[in-house]
């Protein structure tokens, strides 16, 4: 196997670049490795008992989940002054993760195959974020539009839809990465994952927020979970990356939105024809039918 690069054409001609391994298909990285070289070297991490890993299909609410997952794991609501996406595993070298100090909190989109793997020995606590398709495929369509240089993409929504639909873009199809997970979770009950639903966060988020912090047995007062719940609140967080965490990849977006674009629940509304939501949620029938997960979405 090695790594292909190839473009993800859509049906109006617009394309997005990846780079091809194994089946799955990678946006560029700011480092230079091949992927086939950053899943290797991923799977086999040296993993210490104390990382957490926050896992999510792209869009999912990582940020978000992550800010709160650190924050929990320092027992403070204090914002940390890096990025999130110094802790991506996908796009950072191994070298720069082995020297990061502890406790580490990482975050990743890729598949159990290449998910650290002496995790299921050590039994590290991983948080699972899911979030509904349709708010999922609008916002990678916000960021493969929106960036300068990560995608260069300038399609329009109708042939983007029908691209994501058919999961020829970046990470693959939404519901490979549900399925293929839970398929391999239920295969490995060692795996200690606690599920959070971006919807659920944005209902109760302070809950939420108690919920990962029981699930990290952490001894956090609920006032501090309260802090944590606001301090990552769709507005301040925003606001942090923008002033305190000075928000580099905001240069790399066409109108500096950055990643923090609308941050709401079904804002597929003002995207979607009836049809496109007719055609996903039947395929969400078709194939998730038969699924152990029960989300926190209706479709
Ligand atoms: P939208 O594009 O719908 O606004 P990820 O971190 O996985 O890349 O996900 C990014 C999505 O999560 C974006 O969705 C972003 O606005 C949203 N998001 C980030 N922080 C959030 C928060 N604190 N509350 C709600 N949504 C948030």
């Amino acid at each position: 196997m090695s790594c292909t690069w190839r473009d993800c054409t859509d049906n109006g001609g617009e394309k997005i670049k990846v780079e091809c391994f194994d089946g799955l298909l990678f946006p560029p990285k700011p480092i230079d490795v091949t992927s086939e070289k950053q899943c290797h070297d991923i799977r086999d991490l040296e993993v210490r008992e104390d990382d957490v890993f926050v896992l999510s299909y792209p869009k999912s609410g990582t940020h978000w989940t992550w800010e709160v997952t650190q924050m929990l794991v320092a027992e403070t609501s204090e914002y940390r002054k890096e990025r999130m996406p110094v802790f991506v595993l996908d796009i950072t070298s191994k070298a720069d993760l082995d020297a990061m100090t502890s406790p580490r909190v990482f975050a990743t989109h890729f598949r159990f195959r290449y998910f650290p793997q002496q995790v299921l020995k050590k039994g590290n606590k991983v948080v699972m974020v899911h979030r509904n398709p349709k708010d999922v495929a609008v916002s990678t369509y916000g960021m493969y539009t929106g960036t300068k240089s990560m995608a260069m993409y300038d399609g329009k929504w109708d042939d983007y839809f029908d691209m994501w639909l058919s999961g020829d873009v970046p990470y693959n199809s939404w519901f490979d990465f549900e399925l293929e997970w839970q398929k391999e979770l239920g295969e490995h009950p060692e795996m200690n994952v606690h599920h959070v639903h971006y919807e659920k966060m944005k209902k109760d988020p302070v809950e939420c927020v108690k919920g990962i912090a029981s699930f990290l047995g952490r001894d956090v007062s609920d006032e501090t979970c309260a802090d944590i719940a606001e301090a990552c609140g769709f507005q301040k967080l925003r606001q942090a990356y923008s002033d305190f965490k000075g928000d580099k990849l905001k240069g790399a977006w066409k109108d500096g939105t950055g990643i923090f674009r609308k941050g709401e629940v079904g804002d597929w509304k003002n995207w979607f024809t009836v049809s496109q939501s007719e055609r996903l949620d039947q395929e969400f029938t078709d194939r998730m039918g038969a699924s152990r997960w029960t989300y926190s979405f209706t479709m």
